[in-house]
Parts: structure tokens; C-alpha cells; sequence
């Protein structure tokens, strides 16, 4: 909230290196009624001052979007290493998908690793898109990424057998999970952004289901999904017969959180 709300850098915090006066860029009045909010009623500070950081780049949000988590910034990593051991006649193909932008990071993170070709970034939320619109813009990667209101592939039918990769964080979590969760994130964050159905398993599902039909022969897929749902999402991946080269990826806390495949 302070690196947001003043001149400090995260060094001065990191460091205790407090001047005696900090300017503020709003008044003082402002910045204490906002963290009653924050105290009070478990606004996240990232809602409150509109602002989220996620791999270099520095995001406007609001609370029509998820808040990008830090363990979704390995999955740009995994993209990168998927491209690099894509045959050569392959690195030639270069539009990629990116399912449920909400605020745009994987679009970006995507536009920024590759710089050729197109990212399709889908969101069936219209105040998503709006955001995730703005920060394009605002990080000069407006023009490598396509932005389409509807579910999931349904968009991109003009892109079927073309793309390269499809990368997507999408609602993963139990339904009836959703109220156990801290009120930061159930009462919030978007439903929307949260909700994977009855198992959680809703949205990865569909997703594995028409994937194959998009990407080219071998494309790789590759999301998000939550502790526990490895075995599942592994045995899913392989009945559907469309896949080969299945992986599965712990995250940096050595949780079991990203699926990888390739088209076959
Ligand atoms: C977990 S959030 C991920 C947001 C962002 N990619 C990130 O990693 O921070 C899931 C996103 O999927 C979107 N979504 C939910 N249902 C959808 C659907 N049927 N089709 C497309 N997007 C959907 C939500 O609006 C939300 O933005």
C-alpha cells in the first residue's frame, strides 16, 4: 500500500530506510479510510489501489479481475521452454492463445517471450477485456494481441489447426469451496474468475476436450490448475487420445499446478 500510495521504493521498506517525512500522493484522510477498508471489510490492497505487479510488468486492475498470483508467472516460463523444444519447421508458427485474460498477464507475458505473430487473448467477462485492453496499451503491446468476448475456444474458430500453443489460468476451484476460502478472495475477487463447477474440473475439461482442434500438430497446452487435481487432469488428458508428451509441473512451493501437452 505504501510503495503504491508514495515515493518509497521496495528497498526503503526492504532496508527500514524511512525518511522522517514521506510524501504522500493523496491525502492522509484517503489513505486511512482505504486501509480501514482493507482492516474492515478484507479489501485486498491490490483492489484498493487499483494497481498489481506481475512479472516486469507494473498492471492497472480493479476488481472485475482475478489478481494475477505469483505462481502464474512460472507458466510464461513453461511456454518458453515448450517453444525452444518445438521442432525448427514449428518455431515458424506463431500465434498463440491465451484462455480467460482477465487482466491480460498471460497475453503479455506471451506477446513479450514471443515477437512474432499474434496472441488471442479470449475472457467471456466484458469488464475483463476492458481491462486487460488497457494494460496492452499501456505496456506498448497493444498491436500483438487480439482481444475476443466469448467461452473459452469458441472465438477463435478461424484459428482452428493453426496455433502454436494455448496457455490458460482458468477457474479451477470446487464450487462449494469458494465461501471456505479466505474473504479476500470469496468475497472479492470475481466468482467468475474462481468458480470450476462441482469438481473444479468444469472449464479444464472443456478445455482439453477442443483444444486438439486448434492447435497444430505439435502445439502445446498448458494451464493452471489446483493442488490435488494432478492425477485427474493427467488421466483426462490422456483418455481424450488427442495428446502425447503429457507432463505435469510442481510450482516453486513444490505444489503440483501446471498440465502440459502436445498435439499429437
Ligand atoms: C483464474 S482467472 C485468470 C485470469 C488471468 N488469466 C490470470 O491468470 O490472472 C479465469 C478467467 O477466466 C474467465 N472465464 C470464466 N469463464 C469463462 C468462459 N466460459 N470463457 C472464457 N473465459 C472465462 C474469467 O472471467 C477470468 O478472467
Amino acid at each position: 500500500m505504501l510503495l503504491e500510495t508514495t515515493d518509497l521504493q521496495p528497498l526503503d521498506l526492504h532496508l527500514q530506510h524511512l525518511p522522517p517525512f514521506v510524501h504522500l500522493h493523496m491525502p492522509w484522510a484517503r489513505l486511512e479510510a482505504l486501509w480501514q477498508q482493507k482492516l474492515t471489510a478484507r479489501v485486498p490492497v491490490q483492489y484498493l489501489t487499483g494497481t498489481a505487479h506481475w512479472r516486469q510488468f507494473q498492471l492497472q486492475i480493479s476488481s472485475a479481475v482475478l489478481i494475477p498470483r505469483p505462481e502464474t508467472e512460472e507458466l510464461i516460463d513453461w511456454a518458453m521452454t515448450a517453444a525452444a523444444a518445438q521442432p525448427p519447421a514449428l518455431q515458424a508458427v506463431a500465434d498463440w492463445a491465451d484462455l480467460g485474460t482477465g487482466s491480460g498477464v498471460i497475453a503479455l507475458g506471451l506477446a513479450s517471450l514471443f515477437p512474432e505473430g499474434m496472441i488471442h487473448a479470449v475472457d467471456v467477462s466484458e469488464a475483463a477485456l476492458a481491462i486487460a485492453a488497457l494494460n496492452a496499451q499501456t505496456q506498448g503491446l497493444k498491436a500483438r494481441i487480439q482481444f475476443y468476448q466469448g467461452e473459452w475456444l469458441q472465438p477463435l474458430a478461424h484459428l482452428r489447426g493453426s496455433l502454436r500453443g494455448i496457455v490458460s489460468n482458468p477457474p479451477y476451484i470446487p464450487t462449494a469451496l469458494i465461501p471456505t476460502l479466505t474473504p479476500e478472495v470469496s468475497q472479492h475477487e470475481p466468482h467468475l474468475a474462481l468458480d470450476g463447477g462441482v469438481d473444479g474440473l468444469g472449464p479444464i475439461r472443456e478445455i482439453i476436450a477442443t483444444a486438439p482442434q486448434y492447435l497444430c500438430s505439435g502445439g502445446v497446452l498448458l494451464f493452471e490448475m489446483m493442488m490435488g487435481q494432478d492425477q485427474a487432469i493427467y488421466q483426462l488428458l490422456q483418455a481424450q487420445g488427442d495428446y502425447r508428451q503429457i507432463q505435469i509441473h510442481r510450482d516453486l512451493a513444490g505444489v503440483a499446478r501446471f498440465a502440459q501437452a502436445e498435439r499429437k
